[in-house]
């Protein structure tokens, strides 16, 4: 199977997750773009989706799918996304789609996160994937300096030549050289460097379950225990 059969897979697998009846945090990527189309079966069993980005908004939109405004809303059921590499404990990287501010704000809303990803995503280590890391701009070198102290190098993600601009109007710095074997304390940590807005470690608001597109079909991972 292609990867990307894979995450046709797990996208039409996570709407077995997808409460009848409530309001479905949605999240950012190629993958969630599949559960997007699957969750276009549902529409008229769910009242509508909080989305994480104004990409997912208008392909929700485009189905017909209601959009609230994350503060019309409370608790959501569950909240479904990508990654672009989880551990073995359901820790992530994410952000590789530059939505992860508003994704983890998504998450902290939800009381499940459902993980989506292709079994390339799956790592023992946090690291291999640049990290990345949304910025205020006039933090963005001191930022960059933090990081060298840690042994990692930031570099300035650019879209057509220029700084890309996050849904929020932040840059988004891509770290790369990092080993994050204690992905609570990390992100406890740099989320306090003064000009942070995010870090795509997602430890605090980890998946409780993910769904793995393998060769052998989708297998759950139940991190919740
Ligand atoms: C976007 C994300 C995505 O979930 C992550 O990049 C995975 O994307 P894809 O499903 O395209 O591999 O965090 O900010």
């Amino acid at each position: 199977m292609t990867q990307d059969e894979l995450k046709t897979l797990v996208g039409q697998a996570a709407l077995a997750h997808v409460v009848p009846g409530e309001i479905v945090g949605v999240g950012t990527g190629s993958t969630v773009n599949k559960f997007i189309e699957a969750l276009g079966t549902m529409r008229d069993r769910i009242p509508g989706a909080v989305s994480s980005s104004e990409a997912s908004t208008a392909r929700l939109q485009a189905l017909g799918i209601r959009v609230f405004d994350a503060n019309e809303v409370g608790e959501l059921a569950v909240y479904i996304d990508g990654a672009d590499e989880i551990d073995g404990t359901g820790c992530m990287i994410k952000g590789g789609g530059a939505a992860l501010t508003r994704e983890k704000i998504v998450a902290a809303q939800a009381r499940k996160f459902v993980c989506i990803a292709d079994e390339s995503k799956r790592v023992e280590v946090l690291g291999g994937f640049p990290l990345p890391v949304e910025v205020i701009p006039m933090a963005a070198a001191h930022i960059s300096r933090r990081f060298a102290a840690l042994g990692g190098t930031a570099r300035l993600r650019l879209k057509d030549g220029q700084p890309l601009v996050t849904d929020n109007g932040q840059h988004i710095l891509d770290v790369t050289g990092l080993k994050i074997r204690q992905p609570l304390q990390f992100e406890s940590d740099v989320n306090q460097w003064p000009g942070v807005v995010t870090v795509g470690v997602f430890a605090h608001q980890k998946a409780a379950v993910c769904l793995l597109g393998t060769a052998a079909g989708v297998v759950t991972l139940d991190y919740a225990s």
